[in-house]
């Protein structure tokens, strides 16, 4: 199993409803292709992490490269993993209407992320922060 994790910028700010069809296209393929991983997103700022397969992410990484929704794609690492660091895909961002997004599958508040997990190597868990600052900012880590 690899993980890829990379940044990007949002050609336009995204909305809630394209927050939320993203959400909806995105749980519902890494479902049914055994991908897991973390998308943050904030003021048009983006990084996700993507874990699975090789033969599965590192085509699912082409397509969303080439996505015209974000340009600037950026890949920060391409390695094996030991274990998957995110149970299931999510992705955390503040929606301008928070109500609406409370229930809905696989979304978070940024503030409600868990840590980044220690079975990562100390290498990757720092890539991991570094991209969660960057895109959410430092006040919203849960673990400080
Ligand atoms: C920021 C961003 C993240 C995305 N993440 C995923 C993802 O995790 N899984 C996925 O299947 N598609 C993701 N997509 C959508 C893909 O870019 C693409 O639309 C999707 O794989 C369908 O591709 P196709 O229309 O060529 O079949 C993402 C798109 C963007 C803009």
């Amino acid at each position: 199993m690899n993980h890829i994790v990379y940044m990007s910028r949002a050609v336009r700010p995204l909305s809630d409803q394209d927050l939320r069809d993203l959400l909806d296209q995105c749980r519902y393929d890494n479902a049914r292709h055994e991908v897991t991983g973390i998308l943050f997103y904030s003021h048009g700022n983006i990084a996700q992490l993507i874990e699975g397969a090789p033969a599965v992410i590192e085509p699912l990484y082409e397509r969303i490269a080439r996505d015209g929704r974000h340009s600037h794609v950026l890949q920060l690492a391409n390695k094996p993993i030991a274990h998957r660091s995110f149970a299931e895909w999510s992705m955390a961002f503040h929606p301008l209407e928070s109500e609406s997004f409370r229930a809905l599958e696989g979304f978070l508040l940024p503030h409600q992320l868990p840590p980044t997990p220690d079975s990562l190597p100390i290498a990757d868990a720092l890539i991991v922060d570094l991209v969660r600052q960057a895109v959410l900012g430092a006040a919203d880590q849960s673990a400080l």
